[in-house]
């Protein structure tokens, strides 16, 4: 007994401490404030887990049922980090509220009713944390209290506060629906590209064109290359290893190493030559013939260049460029990426 009285005490203590960390709290930036309010340690009485939901929420909680979000319900886990009240809050309250009503309703007394649903400060506390109500950040902030990096590909989403995204005000929830997502793998609100496409219409136009990546046939996705999630490359793209640009995972034949390697596929890497979306030119080259490609770069006056320019040595005097024969320069120079047999790249 005497300790039930101590412990009421100091939970008492504790509560009373509540306004001043509030208060505490206001002094930090604002931004950062109402992140940590969406995140605040919650009451935990108020929470009591989300069997009872399903009576007024039915669709919610039979498409709950079916999401890998069901795994947060489980023996040990916290009980503000589980079922719906995970991201909801504590629904102690809120369930207390409408179900006095819809009895009251069930029994005939319309008019209590009324007057229970008239009292705004009992609506007040009835009210369930709504996604409507958070800023970006604030939902975000919810969203990476699970999935900053605790579970599965641990690094995924540690860069996303300082993402393209994050810094635009993109929220998790702009991308994934809990409840009603077009795509059930991921929750995804729309597929991709189309969920891409929604804010990237000039990288649809690219695509659109006669050459580029498979993205819209599906033989490849936006999130092949970029980490929609934040990365630690330019771009949000992915990076492989040793921050290798990610085109490398797919064409590893062309970045070598080779005995004689061509110095801008190294340097300035592939975007050197050309575009990673789509193009108007064959290859997806960044000129619509090769020669003009290799001609920003080797000029054909003799001369040495600047060490650092990027450019490469004039072309020899024996090119004749005006002749048709040498203006095809790839049907002689044929492994442009690099070769382990020939240092002007006449054989792979
Ligand atoms: C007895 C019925 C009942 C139960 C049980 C119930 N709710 Fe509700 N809930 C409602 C009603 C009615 C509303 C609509 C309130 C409004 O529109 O203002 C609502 C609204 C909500 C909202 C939206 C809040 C907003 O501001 O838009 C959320 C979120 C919610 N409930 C979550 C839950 C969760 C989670 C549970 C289970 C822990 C639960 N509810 C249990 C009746 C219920
Ligand atoms: C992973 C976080 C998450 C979980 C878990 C979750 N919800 Fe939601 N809920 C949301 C988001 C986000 C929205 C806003 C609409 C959307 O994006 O689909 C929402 C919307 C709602 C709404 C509509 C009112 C509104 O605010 O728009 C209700 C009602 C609701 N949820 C009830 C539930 C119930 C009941 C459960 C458990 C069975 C649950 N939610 C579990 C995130 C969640
Ligand atoms: C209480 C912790 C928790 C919170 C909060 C939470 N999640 Fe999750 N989420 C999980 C767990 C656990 C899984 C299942 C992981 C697994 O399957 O290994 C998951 C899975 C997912 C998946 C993958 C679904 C799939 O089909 O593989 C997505 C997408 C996701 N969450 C998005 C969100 C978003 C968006 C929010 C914020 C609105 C959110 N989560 C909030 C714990 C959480
Ligand atoms: C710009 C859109 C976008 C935003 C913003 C976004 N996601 Fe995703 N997310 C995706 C796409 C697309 C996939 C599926 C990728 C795939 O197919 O491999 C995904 C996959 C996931 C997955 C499942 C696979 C995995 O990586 O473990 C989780 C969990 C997830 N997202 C959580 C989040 C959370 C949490 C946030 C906010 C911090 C967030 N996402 C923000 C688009 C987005
Ligand atoms: C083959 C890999 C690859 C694919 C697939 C890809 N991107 Fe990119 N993306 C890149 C590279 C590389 C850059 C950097 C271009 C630069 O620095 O000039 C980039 C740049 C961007 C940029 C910055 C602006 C710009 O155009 O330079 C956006 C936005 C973008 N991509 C969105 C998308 C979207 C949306 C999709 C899917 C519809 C997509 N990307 C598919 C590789 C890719
Ligand atoms: C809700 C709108 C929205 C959606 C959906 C969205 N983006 Fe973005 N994205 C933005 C905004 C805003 C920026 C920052 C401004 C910009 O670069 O256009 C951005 C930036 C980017 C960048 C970085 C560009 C740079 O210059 O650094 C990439 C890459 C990107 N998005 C890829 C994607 C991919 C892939 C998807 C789909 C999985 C996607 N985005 C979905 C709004 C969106
Ligand atoms: C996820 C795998 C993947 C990644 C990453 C990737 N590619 Fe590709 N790429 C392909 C495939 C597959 C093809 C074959 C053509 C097709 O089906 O789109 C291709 C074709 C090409 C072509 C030839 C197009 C043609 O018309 O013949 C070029 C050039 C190219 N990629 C450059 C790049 C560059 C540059 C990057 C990095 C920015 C990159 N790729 C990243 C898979 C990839
Ligand atoms: C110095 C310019 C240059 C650079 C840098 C460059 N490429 Fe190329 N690439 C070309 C040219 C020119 C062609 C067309 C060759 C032809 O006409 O046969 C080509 C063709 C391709 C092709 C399609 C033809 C084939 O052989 O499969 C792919 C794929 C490709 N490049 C990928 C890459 C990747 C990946 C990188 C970066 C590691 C890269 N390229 C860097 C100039 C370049
Ligand atoms: C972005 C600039 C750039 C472009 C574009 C470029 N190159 Fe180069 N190239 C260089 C540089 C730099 C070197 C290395 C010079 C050195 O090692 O001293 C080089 C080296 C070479 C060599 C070997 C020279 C030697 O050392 O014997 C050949 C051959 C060559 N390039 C042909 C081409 C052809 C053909 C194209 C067009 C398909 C092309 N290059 C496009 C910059 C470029
Ligand atoms: C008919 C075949 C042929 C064509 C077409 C051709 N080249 Fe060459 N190129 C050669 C030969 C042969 C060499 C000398 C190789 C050697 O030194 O062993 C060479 C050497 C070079 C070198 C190296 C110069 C040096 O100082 O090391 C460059 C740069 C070069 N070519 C650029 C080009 C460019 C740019 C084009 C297109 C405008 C082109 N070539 C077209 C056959 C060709």
């Amino acid at each position: 007994m005497r300790i039930f009285k101590i412990a009421t005490i100091v939970a008492f203590f504790f509560l009373a401490l509540v306004p001043f960390a509030a208060r505490r709290a206001s002094v930090l930036p604002a931004a950062q404030a109402s992140e940590k309010a969406a995140v605040a340690t919650a009451n935990l009485e108020d929470f009591i887990g989300s069997d009872s939901c399903s009576e007024c929420h039915t669709n919610q909680a039979a498409h709950y049922k079916m999401t890998a979000h069901r795994k947060t319900i489980h023996a040990g886990a916290a009980a503000d980090k589980q079922g719906c009240e995970a991201c909801h809050g504590g629904a102690k309250k809120h369930v207390d509220f409408y179900l006095t009503a819809k009895n009251l309703i069930k029994a005939g007394q319309d008019a209590e009713a009324q007057a229970l649903y008239a009292d705004e400060a009992k609506g007040k506390e009835a009210k369930m944390r709504s996604f409507k109500d958070l800023s970006p950040a604030q939902s975000t902030a919810l969203c990476l209290q699970c999935h900053e990096g605790a579970q599965g590909k641990s690094e995924e989403r540690f860069n996303y506060r300082r993402s393209e995204h994050a810094r635009h005000g993109v929220a998790c929830v702009d991308c994934h629906s809990s409840h009603s997502p077009k795509q059930a793998e991921f929750l995804l609100r729309e597929n991709e590209p189309e969920g891409c496409y929604k804010c990237h219409a000039d990288q649809k136009a690219s695509f659109a064109k006669p050459f580029h990546h498979k993205v819209p046939e599906g033989g490849m996705k936006c999130s092949d290359c970029h980490n929609q999630h934040g990365s630690f490359q330019q771009k949000q793209l992915r990076g492989w290893v040793g921050g290798e640009v990610g085109c490398v995972k797919c064409h590893a034949d062309k970045a070598g190493p080779f005995v004689y390697e061509h110095a801008p596929v190294k340097v300035e890497g592939c975007q050197a030559c050309h575009t990673p979306h789509g193009s108007t030119n064959p290859r997806m080259l960044k000129r619509n013939e090769v020669r003009l490609l290799c001609l920003e770069c080797h000029s054909n006056t003799p001369g040495i260049p600047e060490e650092g320019s990027g450019l490469g040595p004039p072309t020899p005097s024996f090119h004749n460029l005006s002749a048709a024969r040498f203006q095809n320069c790839t049907v002689c120079h044929v492994a442009i990426h690099g070769s382990n047999t020939h240092p002007a790249f006449y054989k792979p």
